[in-house]
C-alpha cells in the first residue's frame, strides 16, 4: 500500500508495499490530487542509480534504515542481541521484524500539517535485547542544505546557530536527564537563507523530556536526513522475550513560509489539546523579591502592592519549608516551616485571597537535599552515587523507585489538599548525571499526571532552572513553562523569540523584573522591562515596595493593558520581522481575522545607520486600513532624536499592505529599549 497523508498544504507520501521496509518517499508540499496510479508510478519512479562501488540495488531510505538496506548512514535502530543484524523487509501484522524485534511505526499528519512519528518495537525472540536506538529518520531534499538549531546556557537559553554542513552528521545530543539549557529545541533544515519571513525549512523536535538526540546528516551517499530520538545508554534498555518499548513522538514541521511558518502549524496544533481552558493569569512571583526571607509580616506589604498593581495569582517560591534558608538544605522535606508560617501557610492564603488573587506555590519534588531529613532517613533513594557530586548541593531522588513516588506523590497530595493551591512551580535545578534517565522521565510523567488526575483543577508550570525542561514531552502536562531565570528584558527578547518558535506565547511566562536585573547586573527603563514582559503569560518578579507610587500606577496600567489584550495575545498567529540590521527587532501578534495585531519595536543594540530599517509589521490583512497608534502606560521609552515619526506623536491610517512591505520609519530610541504599536483595523 501506498499511503498519502495530506493536510494544510504539506503531504506525506509512505511506500508501504508488501514485501519491503516502509519508506517515506516524500515530506514537504503537497502534491496535488495523486490517484493509486499515479503514487503506484511515483513510487516505481524513486529507485535510484547504482553508483560505483555501492551496494548491487538501488539504496532506498526506509523508516528503518540499516547495514541490512545498505545504509552506512546513522541508523534509525541500534540494539545488542546475540542474533545479531538481520535483513528487514518481512512485514507481519503492519510490524517489519528487525531481527529480533518486531517494529511498526506510527505516523499521523495533523490538519495543521504537523507530522509525528513514534517506533512501536517488542522483543519477539526468546533472548534479552539491549536496545541502544530507536529514532526517527525522514529524509529531506538536498536543498535543505542550511541549519539552525539552539544552544544556550543558565539564563540564557535558545540562542540560534546557523551552519551549513558538508557530509557527515551534525548531531545534538542531552545527556543532563532533561533537555538542558543547550536544548537544540527545533532542528531546522531550510534553503539557503530561509528567516522568519520565507524559505523553505523542515523542522524536527523530540516530544521527550530526558536523554535525546537530534541530528541532520549530509550523507556521502547522496541522502540528506534528519533524524531523532531518546538517547539511550548502554545497558539502560533491556527489551526482555515479548517486551515493548513505543518512542518518543518525533514532531515534524515543513513550511514553505520560513520559521514563521512553522510556528503557523505548530502553534495552532499546540492550542487544539492544550489544558489551558482560561486567561493567562498576571502572576507575582516572589523569588527576586524576597528570595528565601519569608515571613508574613514581612510578605504583607508586597501582597498589598501586588493587589494594587492588579495582580491575580501570587507565587510563593522556595523557601516555604522546614529549614530551607539557602539552597543547601532541606529539598524534599516537603513539610511547611512552622519557624516562618505560624500556623502553617493558611494566614498567607487567607492574606493573598483578601488581595483578590490565587495562590500558588513552589515545589522541586524530584530533588533531596543531603542536608534533610530525608536523605539522612533513606539514603537509598538518591538516583546517583551518593558520593557523587552535587549540583546546588543537592541530588537526584530516584522517582522510579516506588517508595520514593509514593512519598513523594503523598507530600505533593497532602499539601493540595490541605490548601487552597492553584498552582505549583515545579522546578528541577541540577542535570540528573545518572544512569537511568529513561526511567526517571518515565516516572516523573507518572508523577505529574498522578498529581493532575487527584487536583484537576491545580496549574503546573515546568521550570529547570529557567528554560531547561521545556519540550513536547511535559507540555501536556504543563500549564505554563518558565522560559528563563533571567529577567534582564534584554536577554529576554531574544530567548521569547525563538522560545516562540515551538510553544505559543501563552504558555512562555515573563516577569517585569527589577531595574537592574539580578542575573545580568545590566539595567534596563521601565517601559523595556513592560514591553518585554507584555508578551507571554505575563508576571511581576520585583519587590513592589521599592517601587515609586509613580511606578506602581505605571505597573496598574500595564496589568489594566495586558488584561485587556490576553484574549489576543494568547490566541493570535507570532510574527517576526527579517530585518537586516540585527540591532532592530519586529514582533507581534495578529489577531485570527487580521482585524488587529500588537506589535514590539526593539532596539537592542545602537543600530547600524543614523536611520535603522523601517518598521515592518508583517501579518496584517493587506487589503486592510488600520489605525497604527502607540500603547503605552506612562513609562516613557528613553530616545535620542530631535523629532519622532508622526506615528508617534499623533498615530497613523494605513493599508496594511504598506505596514507589512513599506513598514513605518523607526523611533529613535537609545538602544536596549522598545516601543509597542497596536493596529486596529478600523473598515471592520
Ligand atoms: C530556580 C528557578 O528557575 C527560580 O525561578 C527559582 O524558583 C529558584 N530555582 C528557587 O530556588
Amino acid at each position: 500500500m501506498i499511503q498519502y497523508l495530506r493536510a494544510s498544504g504539506v503531504s506525506l507520501v509512505i511506500d508501504a508495499r508488501p514485501g519491503t521496509t516502509p519508506a517515506v518517499l516524500h515530506w514537504g508540499r503537497d502534491l496535488g490530487d495523486l490517484d493509486e496510479t499515479a503514487l503506484a508510478a511515483f513510487a516505481d519512479s524513486v529507485a535510484a542509480s547504482v553508483p560505483p562501488s555501492a551496494i548491487d540495488e538501488p539504496l532506498r531510505l526506509t523508516l528503518l534504515p540499516s547495514f541490512a538496506d545498505g545504509w552506512s548512514g546513522r541508523p534509525a535502530i541500534e540494539y545488542s542481541a546475540p542474533t545479531g543484524w538481520a535483513r528487514t523487509g518481512d512485514v507481519a501484522e503492519g510490524a517489519v521484524e528487525f531481527g529480533p524485534l518486531d517494529a511498526a511505526t506510527d505516523i499521523e499528519l495533523t490538519p495543521e500539517g504537523v507530522l509525528r512519528v513514534r517506533h512501536r518495537l517488542q522483543n519477539r525472540s526468546d533472548v534479552s535485547v539491549g536496545l541502544h536506538a530507536a529514532s526517527i529518520v525522514l529524509p529531506v531534499p538536498s536543498r535543505a542544505r542550511e541549519l539552525l538549531d539552539f544552544s544556550g546556557l543558565w539564563a540564557h537559553e535558545r540562542r540560534p546557530q546557523r551552519i551549513t554542513p558538508g557530509h557527515g552528521v551534525w548531531s545534538r545530543e542531552s545527556r543532563h536527564g532533561r533537555p538542558g539549557h543547550d536544548d537544540p529545541y527545533l532542528v531546522v533544515a531550510g534553503t539557503p537563507g530561509f528567516g522568519f519571513e520565507s524559505g523553505e525549512v523542515w523542522a524536527t523536535h523530540i516530544a521527550w523530556s530526558g536523554d535525546r538526540v537530534q541530528w541532520f546528516e549530509r550523507s556521502s551517499l547522496g541522502p540528506t536526513t534528519l533524524g531523532g530520538g531518546e538517547l539511550l545508554a548502554p545497558g539502560e534498555l533491556t527489551l526482555e522475550p515479548g517486551d515493548e518499548y513505543t518512542s518518543p513522538w518525533v514532531v515534524g514541521v515543513w513550511s514553505d513560509a520560513g520559521l514563521d511558518g512553522v510556528s503557523d502549524r505548530l502553534h495552532p496544533w499546540i492550542r487544539s489539546w492544550s489544558t489551558i481552558d482560561r486567561p493567562r493569569p498576571l502572576m507575582l512571583n516572589t523569588w527576586e523579591a524576597v528570595y528565601f526571607e519569608h515571613s508574613l509580616e514581612g510578605l504583607q506589604p508586597l501582597i498589598d502592592a501586588a493587589a494594587r498593581v492588579g495582580v491575580e495569582r501570587f507565587v510563593l517560591d522556595d523557601g516555604w519549608f522546614v529549614g530551607r534558608n539557602n539552597d543547601r538544605t532541606s529539598l524534599g522535606d516537603w513539610f511547611v516551616d512552622e519557624t516562618k508560617w505560624p500556623g502553617g501557610l493558611s494566614p498567607l492564603i487567607e492574606k493573598v485571597h483578601a488581595g483578590g488573587m490565587e495562590f500558588g506555590l513552589w515545589f522541586e519534588p524530584e530533588m533531596v537535599s543531603p542536608e534533610s531529613e530525608l536523605a539522612r532517613t533513606h539514603p537509598d533513594w538518591i538516583l546517583s552515587d551518593v558520593r557523587a557530586s552535587t549540583w546546588r548541593h543537592q541530588h537526584v531522588l530516584d522517582l522510579a523507585n516506588p517508595d520514593v513516588f509514593d512519598y513523594i506523590f503523598g507530600r505533593l497530595d497532602a499539601l493540595l489538599g490541605e490548601y487552597a493551591i492553584a498552582y505549583v512551580k515545579w522546578d528541577h535545578n541540577r542535570d540528573v548525571l545518572a544512569p537511568g534517565a529513561h526511567a526517571q522521565t518515565a516516572a516523573l510523567y507518572r508523577l505529574i499526571d498522578a498529581v493532575r488526575a487527584a487536583h484537576p483543577g491545580v496549574e503546573i508550570e515546568s521550570c529547570a532552572s529557567g528554560g531547561g525542561r521545556i519540550d513536547l514531552g511535559i507540555l501536556p502536562r504543563t500549564d505554563r513553562v518558565w522560559t528563563s531565570d533571567t529577567n534582564d528584558p534584554l536577554e529576554r527578547q531574544l530567548i521569547q523569540r525563538y522560545s516562540s518558535l515551538l510553544v505559543p506565547p501563552e504558555y512562555l511566562g515573563g516577569h517585569l523584573g527589577d531595574a537592574r536585573a539580578h542575573t545580568t547586573g545590566r539595567t534596563s527603563s521601565l517601559a523595556f522591562r513592560l514591553a518585554t514582559a507584555f508578551f507571554g503569560s505575563a508576571g511581576i518578579e520585583w519587590d513592589l515596595t521599592e517601587a515609586t507610587d509613580a511606578e506602581l500606577d505605571v505597573i496598574t496600567a500595564w496589568a489594566t493593558a495586558y488584561r485587556e489584550r490576553r484574549a489576543l495575545l494568547h490566541s493570535g498567529r507570532v510574527v517576526r520581522a527579517d530585518a537586516a540590521d540585527e540591532a532592530t527587532l519586529v514582533h507581534g501578534v495578529v489577531a485570527p481575522d487580521r482585524s488587529t495585531g500588537l506589535f514590539a519595536s526593539v532596539l537592542l543594540a545602537a543600530p547600524e545607520a543614523a536611520l535603522p530599517p523601517a518598521v515592518r509589521l508583517p501579518g496584517l490583512d493587506p487589503e486592510r486600513t488600520y489605525r497604527v497608534s502607540v500603547l503605552e502606560f506612562g513609562a516613557e521609552t528613553p530616545r535620542i532624536d530631535n523629532s519622532q515619526p508622526t506615528w508617534f506623536t499623533e498615530g497613523v491610517t494605513l493599508r496594511g499592505s504598506v505596514l507589512g512591505e513599506v513598514g513605518l520609519p523607526p523611533l529613535l530610541m537609545a538602544p536596549e529599549n522598545a516601543v509597542l504599536l497596536e493596529a486596529v483595523a478600523i473598515d471592520a
